[in-house]
C-alpha cells in the first residue's frame, strides 16, 4: 500500500512506456500491484471454497447477482475488492489519524465525543444503525476532514476544450 500510494502522488508525471521498462521504480510498484493482487486472489478463493456466509463487502460481492441471475467472475469481483481496499485504506486511516490526533488536542472535546459513542452503543460494540445517532461523533469527522482532508487534490481529464474559472483549457488537459 505504502509503496502504491507513494507512486501514485507522482504517477501523472511518470509515463506509461517507463511503467514497461525495468526500472527500478517500475519494479517496485508494479512487484507491490501484483502482492495486493496476490492477496485479493487469495482471499476471494479462500471465500468461494468455504462454506462460511459472511455479511461483510465481500460477501455482499460473492453473492450479487445480475439480470441474468449470473454471479460475477473472479476478476469483475478481484477488480471491485482492489477499488474498495485502495479507495477505502488510506482515506479512513488518515481521518482516524488525525480525528485522534484534534481530540488529544481537545480532552473536552474527546469527553463529550466518548460520552456519545457509551451512550449510543451501550458498551455492546457499534451496530451499523448507530451511526446515525452518532450527531456529535460525526460532527467531529467532520471537522476532522475540512480541517485535514485526505483527498486534497483529484486528477481530471478535459474530453473537450473548456473554460474552468476563466482559463481556457484545451481537450486532453490533466488538470
Ligand atoms: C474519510 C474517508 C474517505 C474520503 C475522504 C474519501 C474521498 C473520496 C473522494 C474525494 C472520492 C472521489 C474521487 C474522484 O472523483 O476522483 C472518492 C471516491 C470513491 N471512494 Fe472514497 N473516501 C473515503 C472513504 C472511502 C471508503 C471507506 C471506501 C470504500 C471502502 C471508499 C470508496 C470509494 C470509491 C469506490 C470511490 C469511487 C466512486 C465512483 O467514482 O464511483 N471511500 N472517495
Amino acid at each position: 500500500m505504502k509503496i502504491v500510494f507513494g507512486d501514485l502522488r507522482t504517477e501523472v508525471l511518470y509515463l506509461p512506456l517507463w511503467r514497461k521498462l525495468p526500472l527500478p521504480r517500475s519494479r517496485r510498484c508494479n512487484r507491490a500491484v501484483e502482492t495486493l493482487n496476490h492477496m485479493i486472489r487469495l482471499m476471494i478463493a479462500e471465500r468461494r471454497t468455504s462454506n462460511v456466509q459472511r455479511n461483510d463487502l465481500l460477501g455482499m460481492l460473492l453473492a450479487e447477482r445480475d439480470e441474468h441471475g449470473s454471479i460475477m467472475s473472479d476478476q469483475q469481483v478481484h477488480d471491485e475488492v482492489l477499488t474498495m481496499f485502495l479507495a477505502g485504506h488510506e482515506t479512513s486511516a488518515l481521518t482516524l489519524t488525525w480525528a485522534l490526533f484534534l481530540l488529544a488536542k481537545h480532552p473536552e472535546i474527546q469527553e463529550r465525543a466518548a460520552q456519545e459513542a457509551f451512550l449510543i452503543t451501550t458498551g455492546l460494540g457499534l451496530l451499523p444503525e448507530d451511526y446515525e445517532k452518532l450527531v456529535y461523533i460525526r460532527a467531529v469527522v467532520q471537522e476532522t476532514v475540512r480541517l485535514y482532508p485526505p483527498v486534497w487534490s483529484l486528477g481530471r481529464s478535459t474530453r473537450r476544450d473548456t473554460t474552468i474559472g476563466g482559463l481556457t483549457v484545451r481537450r486532453g488537459t490533466h488538470v
